[in-house]
């Protein structure tokens, strides 16, 4: 018996933030973000647009191709860095827009290696009998927390969301291999320092701007590279896949130099590796979701192929699941 993901869905905001207008906002050029990131474009959410309402129109999209009735669900996970609110949780507002009624709902945080945690705990809800039918979705809305006076950070960044029901099945296709891991130690890496229970929202938190994102990005690099690549070759070993029949390795968008080591480290070819990155940026727990969400909806994906997921993100996180279609 395994947990499979049964159907994905994904949405992005029409707005586009190419690099060319990071260019008039911060002291940037197109050039500079290219080659460091891979980055041309990004997604930006309007002003109306909450991350519950972009998770939600992503499940619409998995509850439509899962062909089930959204009360069917039995449980909601929510990963996101971006909560509409402190609480209520995101899941429960996603909860209530979809109509279902008879379900539990909760939010998980695990920045960007969120998608993955949420997968590894509906799997666990499934096999250990406490859920059915499970919903995680993985909505972010990162230009709610950019400092777009900061140009180490606000080019990288982008909103979205994509989602994925899970089911019980007797097939053996589904989730093969899960790994996990966190070290807190590095948690000042990749934080929003205010806000929080720590150094509560005042006048001076805002002047220091200290409710956006603060990134040491070069110190996040190696770690993030090092980190996805033991969980990539721990969850393709412990599910037995070889290299080689891996249908797609879809890695955290967060750099295209990121995703190259790994591709080279695993002797990967291009044509294994998904990248979306160019477009959407790097959009945290969304980030591999609407990945995968995606590839499916180009019909990229058929039922036994072999799919990796690998995370890296603020905690700091990392994450591996390998799975069959
Ligand atoms: O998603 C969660 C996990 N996050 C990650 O995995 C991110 C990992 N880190 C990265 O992707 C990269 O470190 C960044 C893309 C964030 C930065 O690239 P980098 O090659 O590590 O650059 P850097 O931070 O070492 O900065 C190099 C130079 C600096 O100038 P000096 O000191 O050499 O004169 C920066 O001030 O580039 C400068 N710089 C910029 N220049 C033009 C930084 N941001 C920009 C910019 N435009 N936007």
């Amino acid at each position: 018996m395994k947990a499979r993901i049964i159907s994905t869905g994904y949405f992005l905001p029409e707005r586009i933030l190419t690099n060319k207008d990071l260019e008039k906002m911060v002291d940037t050029t197109d050039e500079w973000i290219t080659k460091r990131t891979g980055i041309t474009e990004r997604r930006i959410a309007s002003e109306e647009e909450a991350s519950s309402d972009m998770g939600t129109r992503a499940s619409q999209m998995a509850i439509e191709n899962a062909g089930i009735k959204a009360n069917e669900i039995d449980a909601v996970i929510c990963s996101t860095i971006t909560p509409d609110h402190f609480f209520p949780s995101t899941a429960c507002l996603i909860q209530h827009n979809l109509r279902i009624k008879d379900a539990y709902a909760f939010d998980l945080s695990a920045a960007c290696s969120g998608f993955l945690f949420a997968l590894n705990t509906a799997e666990s809800m499934l096999l250990s009998g406490k859920a059915d039918t499970v919903l995680v979705v993985a909505p972010e809305k990162l230009s709610s927390i950019t400092d777009w006076k900061d140009r180490s950070t606000c080019v990288l960044f982008g909103d979205g969301a994509g989602a994925a029901i899970l089911k019980k099945d007797e097939s053996g296709n589904g989730i093969q291999s899960t790994y996990l891991k966190s070290d807190g130690a590095f948690g000042d890496l990749l934080m929003v320092p205010a806000g929080g229970s720590r150094m509560p929202a005042s006048p001076e938190t805002i002047e220091k701007r200290q409710h956006y994102l603060k990134m040491k990005g070069n110190e996040i690099f190696k770690v993030a590279v090092k980190s996805m690549i033991k969980a990539a070759k721990h969850v393709i070993k412990d599910a037995a896949f070889k290299p080689e029949d891996i249908k797609a390795l879809i890695p955290h968008q967060a750099n295209m130099r990121i995703i190259n080591a790994i591709e080279k480290r695993l002797s990967l070819k291009d044509e294994q590796i998904f990248v979306n990155l160019d477009k959407t940026g790097n959009t945290s727990a969304a980030s591999i979701a609407i990945s995968l969400g995606e590839l499916e909806s180009s019909g990229g994906l058929k039922e036994g192929d072999k799919v990796v997921l690998v995370s890296f993100g603020g905690g700091l996180t990392w994450a591996g699941i390998a799975l069959t279609w």
